[in-house]
């Protein structure tokens, strides 16, 4: 049982008892109080799951107790019982933290629910509460022994204490959310909600929207208002995901948040302000995107009030081996598989590969390396699937030799020459099938938006962009 523990607090002896007795029934641990006194006592001897709390006491009211008991690190599960009950009374009870109101004469089969209820509840926090620490603790630590992971950890101390606007620039898998969650968990307002916007992955007219939510109406299907990400974020931090993917149109509308803080949501005319602090990445070179007039330059200029630049990791190999060993000891706790160690040929091989998916690729190999290396077994080279170590960088004449050889039979052209369409459809294919359909990650090591990935897909399918059936991924 998730609760064991209960007090019982009531001034009417007939009632108290009847109540303890059924919970005693149900093989609980009850104490008795019949004043606030007596409970204050129990809860600072004891640690209680649950407290059954009547609001007329003789020294007391049961309302002032209930906000007391809420201050409490342990605080139990609070069930109100009320001879007599009102929904003001009952609102106001919920609002100050109790689980459940029950009014008297209550059945067994009422007390019944609610305890089935508050059982599910405290498991359910547990179980997060959980998973929560096994999340922080190991998988959002930024690890790294380089000079550069040594330089970058120093600046996010020193970032995190202030307000200010960070800009995080890398390549893809280097650790961009990382450092931002880094940044957040370092931050004073650890404790406020983080709220991330993957700016590439929702549809183009829905982003504003999910930037600044919208009033009732506000656009077909807008059948009630909706708060958006800033608003959720406010007195935290939003991380703005992908940045240089938005429009010109959002990116007019974002600088006046990061000039103002305020804006108005879809459809709406009420300015809204708020404070947020604003973390922004991005893994395309921000600076050309400027140049190129596809990004603003005073917005960027807005954005990068910090700039955090992440460097790939096969410009930072001592990171490699401390990395592995975290995500060996990771993965083989989470698969319940014990290894051994790792063979030189398998270290050596870590160290020389390219790692053109940075951390993130390193992980996945760690992660398929574990599970094919088995029980007791020695992690060894071909457990890692990296047979090529440290490819150059493929010349244009190769490119040419492989392009003849991935179209033979291309006919209809000059000299049976490929088109630059044809080319380009194979190249976009093969990135897909490398990504293992990931769009994503194909955008990514392509270099282009996710928009216009899939706009080049729907094109070979023959279909037209529909947004609304794609994943938004937030
Ligand atoms: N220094 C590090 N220490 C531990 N784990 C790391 C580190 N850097 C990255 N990781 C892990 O690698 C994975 C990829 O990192 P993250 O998602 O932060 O990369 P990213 O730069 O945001 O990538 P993308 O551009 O593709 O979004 C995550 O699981 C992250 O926890
Ligand atoms: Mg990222």
């Amino acid at each position: 049982m998730a609760i064991e523990k209960i007090i019982v607090l009531g001034a009417d002896l007939t009632s108290r008892y009847s109540l303890e007795n059924y919970l005693r029934r149900c093989r609980y641990d009850v104490a008795s109080a019949s004043t606030i006194a007596v409970a204050r006592a129990f809860l600072g001897k004891d640690n209680f799951d649950a407290i059954f709390l009547d609001l007329k006491l003789s020294d007391g009211d049961g309302t002032d107790f209930l906000k007391e008991i809420q201050m409490r690190p342990q605080k139990p599960l609070a069930v109100i019982t009320a001879g007599s009950g009102s929904i003001e009374s009952a609102v106001e009870c919920i609002k100050n933290g109790a689980f459940d109101y029950l009014i008297r004469p209550f059945s067994d089969e009422q007390i019944g629910i609610t305890l089935r209820k508050a059982e599910e509840f405290v498991r359910l926090i547990r179980v997060n509460r959980l998973l929560s620490q096994d999340t922080e603790e190991s998988e959002h630590n930024l690890l790294g022994n380089s000079q550069d992971m040594e330089n970058l950890q120093q600046l996010i101390r020193k970032v995190a204490r202030t307000h200010a606007t960070v800009l995080i620039q890398g390549e893809s898998g280097t650790g961009k959310e990382a450092i931002a969650r880094a940044l957040f968990r370092q931050s004073p307002r650890a404790r406020a909600p983080f709220i991330k916007v993957n700016c590439a992955a929702i549809p183009e007219n829905l982003i504003e929207s999910e930037f600044f939510g919208h009033e009732k109406g506000a656009f077909t299907g807008a059948v009630n208002k909706r708060e958006g990400r800033f608003e959720l974020a406010h007195g935290g931090t939003i991380l703005l995901d992908e940045i240089s993917e938005i429009s010109p149109a959002l990116q007019a509308k974002l600088l006046r948040v990061l000039q103002e803080r305020e804006f108005e949501r879809v459809g709406g005319s009420r300015t809204i302000k708020v404070d947020v602090r604003v973390i922004a990445t991005t893994n395309r070179n921000l600076e050309q995107s400027v140049e190129r007039k596809e990004f603003r330059q005073d917005l960027f200029f807005r954005l990068n009030v910090v700039p955090v630049f992440v460097s790939p990791l096969r410009e930072r190999r001592e990171d490699v081996l401390l990395l592995k060993r975290e995500f060996m000891q990771r993965f083989s706790r989470r698969h319940g598989i014990n290894i051994k160690g790792i063979t030189d040929e398998a270290r050596q091989t870590l160290l020389n590969h390219s790692w053109p998916g940075n951390v993130r690729e390193l992980q996945n190999v760690i992660e398929r390396a574990v599970i094919l290396c088995g029980d007791n077994g020695m992690l060894e080279m071909e457990h890692l699937g990296l047979t090529v170590s440290n490819p150059p960088p493929p010349s244009s004449a190769a490119i040419g030799l492989a392009t003849a050889r991935a179209f033979p039979q291309t006919s209809g052209h000059i000299g049976g020459f490929p088109s630059l369409a044809e080319i380009e459809k194979h190249h976009i294919l093969a990135a897909l099938n490398h990504c293992q359909g990931n769009r994503t990650h194909a955008a990514k090591l392509l270099e282009v938006s996710i928009r216009t990935l899939r706009n080049k897909l729907h094109e070979y399918n023959g279909t037209t962009p529909a947004s609304q059936d794609e994943r938004v991924e937030v």
